[in-house]
């Protein structure tokens, strides 16, 4: 299904095209290097919609994909990268995510290896909102990130499981990254209750659309307050099968060029693993939270 944007000015056609799947949207007719104040409302609005949208056949550079990204807020500073490398020169706000190394040292995060489902940052008070990935180098196959939808997750909870996860909060991880690499300067640690993360509620209401959606952040370490340790995996097996499931999903294959902006309040993504010898860099920004 495909519409021309609302908000979109005269001189904009923006083109907003359904993946068909229960999420995202590819959005066609822009150059993200200049965008008039009604196609970043148009976009905008857009990304509420769908959760997740991709921009084929962009030519960014660091400093535009940072332009982009700012006119959605406030951006947040990469977090540190596992070789305890902070960020692209210059450009604090980039996040690399990649399997490169050069001169022994790796240029980026989550090597060739899969990315387990995870909301970004979640193991802070104050995660980003949005997250946009370009894709620089992409290996000839394998890399394709999914997305699934938590307004979805929530939809489809039981309405016997619904009454008590209102009242829950669910501890998220900051010792492990989706990777599954312990994070720079922590210590590895199994026991979700003591493990470094924060707690946040397990069903959330989104501050702009008004809908509820579950938040489950990253399954390693993660613990339902209060509960034991056997009573909180067995309801979150529950939860992670219902939030994952296929219907709930749309899966990205990546081309040079695109770029890919999510919600990352409503919406938790994963990565396949990829042929160690090819090369993978892609560049991120994180739009700030609150
Ligand atoms: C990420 O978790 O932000 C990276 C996803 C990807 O490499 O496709």
């Amino acid at each position: 299904m495909a519409g021309r944007a609302e908000g979109a000015g005269m001189a904009d056609s923006i083109e907003v095209r359904s993946t068909g799947a229960a999420l995202g949207a590819e959005v066609g007719g822009v150059d993200l290097r200049s965008l008039s104040p009604g196609a970043v409302a148009a976009i905008h609005q857009a990304w509420l919609d769908h959760q997740v949208l991709l921009f084929r056949d962009q030519q960014l550079s660091d400093a535009d994909l940072i332009a982009f990204s700012r006119y959605f807020g406030e951006l947040d500073e990469a977090p540190i990268q596992e070789s305890g490398r902070r960020f692209v020169d210059g450009y604090p706000e980039i996040y690399v995510v990649s399997n490169v190394v050069v001169d022994g040292v790796p240029i980026g995060s989550l090597g060739a290896g899969e990315a387990v489902w995870h909301t970004d940052m979640s193991y802070l008070p104050q995660p980003p909102k949005a997250s946009v990935l370009m894709a620089r180098e992409v290996p000839p196959s394998g890399g394709d990130t999914s997305f699934c939808t938590m307004y979805g997750a929530w939809d489809a909870l039981p309405h016997d499981l619904r009454a008590p996860a209102l009242g829950l909060r669910v501890k998220h991880d900051g010792t492990y990254n989706s990777g599954g690499f312990v994070r720079a300067g922590v210590t590895a640690s199994d026991d979700p209750r003591t493990a470094p993360g924060t707690m946040h509620p397990l069903v959330c209401v989104h501050p702009e659309t008004g809908r509820r959606h579950l938040y489950l952040g990253r399954r390693r370490n993660a613990w339902l307050e209060g509960m034991s340790i056997e009573d909180s995996d067995a309801l979150l097996d529950r939860l992670w099968a219902i939030a994952t499931a296929d219907a709930l999903t749309w899966r990205h294959q990546w081309r040079v060029g695109d770029v890919v902006m999510w919600d990352n309040r409503c919406v938790m993504h994963r990565r396949d693993a990829f042929d160690a010898s090819a090369r993978r860099v892609m560049h991120r920004t994180q739009i700030k939270g609150g």
